[in-house]
């Protein structure tokens, strides 16, 4: 298999070949970080653009980092203070920094299909680090790399993705990249936050906490995210932690052996009890470590693979 592709915009479009490609160079790449000297060569001269119209930290850093192991030169676009701010379209805020000979933008944006707009105005490849509700492809392939490290597979393991389905981008796609990869996925919390038709993606969805609980070979629970919450879908933070939250009792309830995991930022005592976060089987920090191996995999296929 051979990379293909300018851009990375999500992994609906990709194929399991695809994602095993990028897990695989991945797999190559993570010992690089357990170096003293933590670089090799294979993007020098290459510049890679961070375009964050969003908050972040994992992504942004972990980006940056990749870029900075792989030899790449790194620019961290300040939006706040750019033109921006007096109005410049995202395409021509694109267009003006590819001008300056740039070979990748990273872009994380809240209105989702950005990343795909910048995509088909440039030469230079874009990499998609969130956008709206829609996609976070690097999150759910770090996802992925770190369950198959765990477990030697993916096929045959039950994924239970707990919270608010509807607004999350890495809900989407883990559901698109674990069920290409063979797993179960189980979708699970209150109806309002459940999107309707989200089994066509190739998922299942039980409104009982425990019964995903219970098949779970890997716990998966996202952030309640308050910020894109414009209708009101939940009476209150502390009805939604009562009824989905990942409490002691729920915890030591769950008879099967599981591993847990977050996509980060947690919010602390509303999706989960916080000392739980810290117990022997929480794979999260696991998957901020493995976001490196990860991104350097997808900036070395997009700038080298194909052209
Ligand atoms: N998981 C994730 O996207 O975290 P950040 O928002 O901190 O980048």
């Amino acid at each position: 298999m051979v990379w293909q592709r300018k851009d990375l915009l999500g992994l609906e479009e990709l194929s399991s070949g695809e994602i095993n490609l990028i897990l695989e160079t991945a797999r190559s790449f993570k010992e690089v970080s357990s170096r003293q000297v933590k670089k090799v060569p294979a993007l020098r001269g290459r510049t890679v653009v961070n375009l964050f119209f969003e908050p972040s930290t994992r992504t942004k850093t972990s980006f940056e980092l990749a870029a900075k192991r792989l030899s790449a030169d790194v620019l961290s676009f300040e939006v706040s203070t750019s033109s921006v701010s007096k109005g410049e379209t995202i395409v021509d805020t694109a267009r003006n920094i590819e001008a300056m000979k740039v070979d990748c933008f990273i872009v994380r944006h809240s209105v989702s299909g950005a990343p795909w707009l910048i995509a088909r105005s440039v030469k230079a490849a874009v990499i998609n680090a969130g956008d709206g509700c829609h996609e976070h492809p690097t999150q759910a392939l770090l996802d992925l790399f770190t369950v198959r490290e765990r477990f030697g597979r993916l096929a045959g393991l039950c994924l239970a993705i707990i919270g608010d389905i509807r607004h999350s981008r890495v809900a989407r796609s883990n559901i698109w990249g674990f069920s290409k990869m063979g797993a179960r996925v189980v979708v699970c919390g209150p109806p309002p936050l459940i999107p309707a038709g989200v089994e066509q993606m190739g998922c299942e969805v039980t409104y009982q906490l425990n019964e995903a609980l219970s098949q779970a070979d890997i716990v998966y629970l996202l952030r309640l995210q308050k910020e894109r919450q414009r209708e009101n879908f939940l009476p209150s933070l502390q009805e939604y932690s009562r009824l989905f939250g990942l409490d002691d009792s729920r915890y030591e309830g769950i008879r099967k052996p599981f591993f847990l995991m977050h996509p980060g930022p947690m919010n602390r005592g509303v999706e989960i009890k916080s000392a739980l976060a810290e117990q022997s089987n929480s794979l999260i920090l696991e998957q901020v470590t493995n976001g490196i191996a990860v991104r350097m995999a997808v900036l070395y296929l997009t700038m080298s693979g194909r052209r």
